[in-house]
């Protein structure tokens, strides 16, 4: 039989890359604390309806879906708002407004395989939950934009947009909801063509391009811009308004927004007013993503509840870190070997293991019986800091040796010294 490698699109993550992961998922649980979110576990398998009712065509076709063996159908989830959307129509359903929630685990979309592009990925999640003001997107965008400081990311931009400029136009131009969400996929795309395609009426498909003309250096310049140019579009115009308070709210608390794009759209169709993505200058793609969706709680059979989140790739910030060579910050512990110098004092060089151990001593204990030369060569090769030598004669007197493999010293230690030895 041939060996067996992890199906196509999944990944196994090594001891390094690991490490990043969750360096990443500490930080993100770091801003979820400071911002007040409460973090639940939800499944990763959910019920095909919950995820399929508003995500998206995109996104619908490229879940894993099965029947389970009660003859469900499942699906594994491609994302966290659904699941959290049914938190609050259910079991969250009498909790206070507003709710803040934060989530992090594996998601999973059937996605074509490539660097940052994977079919089992990492995304933190933060939602708010019963707030219909500007302060609540701002809210998001502001812990977006922690995050990503948080882990030392540098030049990163925030693109910001508002799907009510283009639904409330579309709606106006008499476009059914079905033919704008088909427009609005190819917009997430930039598939301008093909979008503005499904458009019957030459004046409307004018209109759309005028939008993508709009975008400009300075975003305020280009939201006065949008104002001006929807003035007979009175909804559409309501949305430009209230993406202009976010904008303000955001950049007068210190983050800044590169970019205001107002044919901006985002593949998940639940969404309803303003929408951000962000970006680092090293990745072609988006490191997170989020905006408002005031009617999904509704569709999911729960009270009119406004709301609005945002997800974090944590694959893709990975990449953005290596992509920076960002520094770690994590306590650097020093590694410890632990070996007896012979059989008999197996007990000893253990209890003087798991002392060290209780201490936050990271110790590695000589498991497979061998002899000092060979364990030594070992621990070097492991890159360990000290090894700690429980010999015959030392224990007797209440010592043991220390080798400094760094230095490459060697000393004699009281027992009840060594956790100052190796403290950080
Ligand atoms: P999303 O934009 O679909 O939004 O995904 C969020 C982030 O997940 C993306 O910006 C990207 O960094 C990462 N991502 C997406 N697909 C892949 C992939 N195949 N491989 C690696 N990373 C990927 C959502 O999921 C919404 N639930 C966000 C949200 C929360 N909106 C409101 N609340």
């Amino acid at each position: 039989m041939s060996t067996f490698q992890p199906v196509r699109g999944m990944r196994d993550l090594l001891p390094d890359e690991a490490e990043r992961l969750t360096y990443v998922i500490s930080k993100a649980r770091e801003t979820a604390l400071t911002y007040g979110y409460k973090e639940v576990i939800t499944p990763v398998v959910e019920p095909l309806e919950l995820l399929a009712a508003k995500a998206g065509e995109e996104i619908r076709q490229r879940m894993f879906i099965f029947e389970d063996m009660g003859g469900r159908k499942v699906a594994l989830r491609p994302e966290f708002t659904a699941s959290i959307a049914r938190l609050v129509t259910t079991v969250l359903r009498t909790e206070p407004k507003p709710l803040r929630i934060f989530g992090v685990g594996s998601v999973y979309r059937y996605d074509e395989p490539q660097k940052g592009r994977y079919r089992e990925f990492w995304q933190a999640d933060f939602e708010v939950i019963g707030s219909n003001k500007p302060e609540a997107d701002a809210e998001v965008i502001l812990l977006a934009n922690s995050l990503l400081s948080r882990v030392g990311l540098k030049g990163y931009a925030i693109k910001l947009g508002h799907i009510g400029v283009l639904r409330n136009l579309l709606t106006q131009e008499g476009v059914d909801e079905k033919t704008q969400n088909a427009i609005l996929q190819r917009m997430d795309k930039k598939e301008y063509d093909a979008a503005f395609a499904l458009v019957d009426s030459s004046k409307c498909q004018t209109l759309l391009r005028g939008l993508l003309n709009l975008k400009g250096e300075n975003p305020f310049e280009t939201v006065q811009n949008l104002c001006t140019y929807l003035k007979d579009y009175p909804k559409a115009l309501e949305a430009a308004q209230y993406l202009s308070s976010v904008l303000k709210l955001v950049t007068e608390s210190g983050c800044s927004i590169e970019t205001v794009d107002p044919a901006f759209a985002r593949g998940l169709e639940y969404y309803t007013g303003v929408i951000f993505e962000l970006y680092v200058p090293e990745l072609n793609m988006a490191l997170g993503g989020g905006g408002r969706y005031d009617k999904l709680i509704e569709v999911f059979g729960g009270e009119p509840t406004p709301a609005t989140g945002m997800a974090a790739g944590i694959d893709r910030i990975v990449i953005a870190t290596q992509a920076q060579q960002t520094k770690l910050q994590k306590q650097a512990f020093k590694r410890v070997a632990v070996f007896p110098i012979k059989e008999e004092l197996k007990v000893e060089a253990l209890k003087i293991a798991q002392t060290l151990r209780n201490a936050e001593t990271p110790v590695e204990f000589e498991i497979m019986g061998r002899k000092m030369a060979k364990a030594l060569e070992d621990a070097d090769k492991r890159k360990v800091d000290y090894v700690v030598i429980v010999g015959e004669r030392e224990i007797k007197e209440g010592k043991v040796i220390v080798k400094d493999l760094v230095k490459r010293t060697q000393t004699e230690v009281e027992i009840k010294d060594l956790k100052k030895t190796f403290a950080t």
